[in-house]
């Protein structure tokens, strides 16, 4: 008999279309446990569920699945440990007036433009949504707002007409709902003019699109710390803010700078991250520090606040960005795949416990239920 590889049976779960379960998510990674014995499996695999429990009809839709595609089975053990995402809330007499219906908000900024700060906006964005929670993402960066090709959005919002005014629908892409403020400016529109335009669209953004129930609502921030900057981070009531830096000295001044700008507004720092960190030849696997090792965490420690991970330089990175198919969800088992649901894991404990300091409460990131 030939051996049944974990990419076999996780491709047999994801083939599976059960409401109930999000199972086209899971990754190698969500496979804990694995052993085949002559004919008999033992699997144990974590599934994000909104609700937290794993239906018993689903359960044995998933055995039904693995015994039909690989027949040479006779025993299957099956474990299933459903993963709801626990997301606390902001507490913020500001944001509940804005966006009652939205738990979070997360800036995603940089001191300067080309670092990836959309790249991890977007990536982030879209792990949050695989870990089960709801997102939205507003790109705000004026000067290239860049997010609808990278999640290959075509379309425009569509706009109706209510009691209350206009009101514009978010478009849906990969599990999350975005708006982009190149939705509304022309491209070609003088950069003087878009300070103003860019507060006013934000304002829009918060007001007038029906976002409904989120965890998180992303904000993908022009680079910067200028005058368009300061306004836009105090327009909107944040929970806190990521930086992206790349480790070389000069990103790093700019970071720097980043940090002391949302420190001076009283916005906190959830943490940094550092992408383009290291290169791994993919022929030899040897390791460049092209740009320096370690400039994101000693600025970190320098400025007392969480190193939130690395992001290697990988030209799947790059091209996911430029074909509209973001890496988290393209090559969800690759190291620069999880290298991001590690940062999203360490974004989502930072807001936990700013969250937890604000009501009194703790939090945990992940509750595991039976
Ligand atoms: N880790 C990475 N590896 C390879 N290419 C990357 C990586 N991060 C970003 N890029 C690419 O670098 C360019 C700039 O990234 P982007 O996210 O647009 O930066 P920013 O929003 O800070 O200006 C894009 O073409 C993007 O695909
Ligand atoms: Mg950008």
């Amino acid at each position: 008999m030939a051996d049944i590889t974990k990419s076999e049976i996780l491709n047999t779960l994801k083939k599976l279309n059960d409401p109930n379960l999000k199972t086209d998510h899971l990754t190698l990674n969500s496979i804990k446990d694995f052993s085949l014995e002559k004919d008999s499996l033992k699997i144990e695999i974590s599934i994000p569920s909104a609700e937290g429990r794993i239906e018993k009809k689903s359960y044995e839709k998933m055995v039904d699945a693995i015994k039909r595609e690989h027949s040479s089975l006779k025993e299957i053990h099956l474990n299933v440990q459903s993963i709801k995402p626990i997301v606390s809330t902001h507490q913020d007499p500001k944001k509940d007036k804005l966006l009652p219906e939205v738990k979070n908000t997360i800036a995603v900024a940089s001191g300067k433009g080309g670092v990836g700060k959309s790249t991890v906006a977007v990536n982030v964005a879209v792990a949050l949504a695989k870990d089960g929670a709801k997102v939205g993402l507003i790109d705000a960066d004026i000067y290239g707002p860049s997010i609808p090709l990278m999640l290959g959005v075509q379309q425009k919002p569509k706009v109706f007409k209510t009691e209350s005014g206009m009101k514009m629908e978010p478009v849906l892409s990969y599990g999350i709902k975005l708006i982009s403020i190149g939705f509304l400016v022309d491209d070609k529109a003088p950069v003087i003019w878009r300070g103003p335009m860019a507060s006013g669209a934000i304002k829009q953004f918060m007001a007038d699109v029906v976002w409904g129930e989120l965890d998180y609502l992303v904000f993908d921030m022009p680079p910067g710390t200028g005058d368009i900057q300061l306004t836009l981070v105090q327009t909107v009531p944040l929970t806190g803010a990521v930086i992206v830096t790349t480790p070389q000295e000069v990103a790093l001044i700019d970071a720097r700078k980043a940090l002391k700008m949302f420190n001076r507004v009283n916005v906190p720092v959830l943490g940094i991250v550092e992408n383009m960190s290291y290169f791994i030849a993919p022929d030899t696997g040897n390791r460049y520090d092209i740009f320096g090792a370690g400039g994101g965490e000693k600025l970190s420690e320098e400025l007392q606040t969480t190193f939130l991970g690395s992001i290697p330089i990988d030209a799947r990175i790059r091209e996911g960005g430029d074909k509209g198919v973001p890496i988290i969800h393209d090559d969800p088992d690759t190291k620069h795949a999880a290298a991001i649901m590690d940062i999203t894991h360490n974004i989502v404990e930072q807001v936990n416990i700013r969250n937890s300091k604000s009501t009194g409460k703790v939090e945990i990131l992940l509750g595991n239920n039976d």
